[in-house]
This record gives C-alpha cells, structure tokens and sequence, in this order.
C-alpha cells in the first residue's frame, strides 16, 4: 500500500529527537509500489528513510521526498546440507527484530548486532557493525530498485563494496538511483560465536562454541550496549556520530612518540591503524562540551546527544565542529562524521 502525505512532521521517525520535517513523505509496501511510484514520477529528489537512526536534519527541514518502507517482512529457507540458511528482510524491518528472530530460531551471524538501532535498508547502507562482526559478514545478496530505471536490480554482497561504514550505495551513480528494498543474509545453524571483542572474550572465557547460544551472545551484547550507549527511548541520539579514524602506520608511530600516553590504535589488514575516535575525542578534553542542547555522551564521547530533549540541528553541528576542531589540535587527526547531514 502506499501513502502520501505533503508537508509531514518526521521527528517521530528519527532518533535524535530534533526537528525534523519534510516536503512530502511517502509510504511503500512493495516493489510494486515503486513501480507504481516510479510510473506516476513520484521518485524524485529523494530521501530513502530507514529507522532515522542515523540522519541529521541540520536545518529541520528537507523539502524534497522523504521514501520509507512499511514492509517488515521476514522469510527463511529451509537449512541447505552445510548449516546454513538464507533470510531475507524487507528494507522496513528492524535490525534488532531481526536479531531476535534469528537468535529465537538458534541461527548464528547476526547476533553481536543485537540491540543496533535502524532498520535493514539502513545497514545495508551503511554496513553497520558492532562487537566485531559487520552487516557484510552475513550480507548474500541486496535487492534494490533502481529509481531511474524503475526496474529491481539484484546486488550480490561483493558488487555491494562493503567497507567500514562503507557500500556502493553511499557513492554516485548508485546513491542518486538504487533504493534497498530487501537483504538476503546466510545464516547458519553451525555454532559460530564472534568473541574477539575482549569484554565477550572474557564475559564466556572457557566455553566451546557448543555451549553457547545465540541468544546467549545476544543477551551479553545488549548489556555491553546498555553500559554504554544512551538509551533511545530516553535520550535522543544518532549512535556513533564520528567514525574512527584510520591513518598510516607512518602517522600513528608520530602519534604514539608525541604523546605522553600510549594512543590505542588496531592494526588493519592493510596496514593502517584504526584509532578510537571515542578515545581521541576524551583526551582532547571534549567531554565537558555542549551546545545549546547538545552534549558529549558521557560514557561513550563519540555519541552526541540531544541532552535536553529540545536541542536544535545547529547545535549539534557546532558541538560537531568544537569536536572536530579539538581533536586536530591535540593529536592532528581529522574526525569525519558517521552520521549523515540533511
Ligand atoms: N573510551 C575513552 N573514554 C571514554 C569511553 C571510551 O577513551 O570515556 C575509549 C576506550 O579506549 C574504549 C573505546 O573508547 O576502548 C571505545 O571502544 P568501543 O569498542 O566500545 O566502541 P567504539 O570503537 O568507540 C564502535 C562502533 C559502535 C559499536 C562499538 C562496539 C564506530 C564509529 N562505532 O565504537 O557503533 O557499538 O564499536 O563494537 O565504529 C554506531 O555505529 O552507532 C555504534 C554505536
């Protein structure tokens, strides 16, 4: 089904709490309500929504068309002769629904992504990731329409160019034309637990992979992120609102000879180090910073928040700019957001 509404209040579909309107808003089902929509010329100047979890709507308002899918759907297939087995979500489900699903029918992969706001089209999107596993390590295949086209094309994970935070679908052309409408993941009913996250590694020291449970890593992983990240019934954010960094070893070993303490840096495959921005944003002494409404979250300073419930996108970006600001004077490292800017 689909439904149009011109002129819409969306602060309700996102998580920061901040104002949030839009010229129209439009509903959809199915892919045959994108064709239906692509038909009537209806897919223009858009703005694919998900759960909101992640977007900053910098003025409160975004004049062109906001497109969000209402479907949920889950299907699974019948477990192949490996273990494994394939589900597919539509865009409009929620990640952590998801996760419940896969960890209620004892399906490894998706577990250490309990608890991640957003919806599938979201983390398709943005590969999302937590507690060392990433959307992309369980991502088959992504099912987009192509809004210029206004045929489905079928993307396999490798053409999806999965990086940190990264996919083809955040780069041109396929930002300006595919729309992700449903994600093909391979499960497994293999045990298979993710513990190189030290406090996972330590919270099931000693147990084989066939004494634990998805759930099991669920459960633990909700209440790391309980620990640590605001709650968003209560306190409006955009989870991580900085990426960590990643320089050269060449730059951190300058890092690491300047400073008076040991910078924590993880070595990548390629070489490079990935630096904690949480880490780098504390010791440039931005935990006391606010704007406006706007507020370093305590516990975990990469996540900015909407302390009082009425701050505006403009405090959030000159907290943002403050942050960055500090952080380059202190350790010459320049923060990006994570958080996409409206
Ligand atoms: N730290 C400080 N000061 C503090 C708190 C933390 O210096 O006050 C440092 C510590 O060194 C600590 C590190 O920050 O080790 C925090 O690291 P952690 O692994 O907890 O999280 P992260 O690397 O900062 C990433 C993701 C999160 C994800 C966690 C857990 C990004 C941008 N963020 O954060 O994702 O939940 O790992 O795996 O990669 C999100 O994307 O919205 C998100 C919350």
């Amino acid at each position: 089904m689909i439904r149009i509404t011109d002129d819409t209040d969306i602060k309700s579909m996102t998580t920061f709490g901040l104002k949030a309107e839009c010229g129209r808003l439009i509903e959809y089902d199915t892919v045959a309500d994108l064709q239906q929509l692509h038909a009537e010329g209806e897919l223009r100047n858009l703005l694919p929504l998900g759960g909101g979890s992640n977007l900053l709507f910098t003025t409160g308002r975004f004049n062109g068309t906001v497109l969000h899918c209402t479907s949920t759907a889950v299907d699974i297939s019948a477990p192949e002769p490996d273990g494994t087995c394939l589900l597919t979500a539509a865009a409009g489900c929620t990640l952590d629904d998801l996760c419940r699903i896969a960890c209620d029918r004892n399906l490894w992969g998706v577990e250490n992504l309990s608890g991640i706001p957003g919806e599938i089209g979201g983390a398709a999107v943005q590969n999302v990731g937590a507690y060392g596993t990433e959307f992309k390590d369980v991502a088959e295949a992504v099912n987009c329409f192509d809004i210029v086209s206004g045929e489905a094309v079928v993307l396999s994970a490798h053409e999806c160019r999965y990086g940190y935070r990264d996919s083809v679908f955040k780069h041109k052309p396929a930002s300006e034309r595919l729309i992700v409408t449903s994600a093909i993941l391979r499960l497994t009913t293999v045990p298979a637990p993710r513990l190189g996250y030290a406090a996972l590694a330590n919270r099931f020291a000693g147990k084989t992979p066939e004494e634990l449970t998805p759930a099991m890593l669920r459960e633990a992983v909700t209440s790391l992120r309980d620990g640590k990240l605001p709650d968003p019934a209560k306190v409006g954010s955009a989870g991580s609102f900085f990426k960590n960094p990643v320089v050269s070893a060449e730059t951190y070993r300058k890092m690491q000879s300047e400073s008076n303490i040991p910078v924590p840096g993880h070595e990548l495959a390629s070489g490079e180090v990935k630096l904690s921005a949480a880490w780098l944003i504390d010791h440039a002494g931005c935990k006391s910073f606010t704007s406006g409404g706007a507020a370093v979250w305590q516990s975990q300073p990469l996540v900015i928040v909407n302390a009082t419930g009425n701050a505006t996108g403009a405090d959030v970006t000159a907290l943002e700019s403050r942050i960055i600001m500090a952080v380059a004077q202190r350790f010459g490292v320049t923060l990006n957001p994570e958080v996409i800017h409206i």
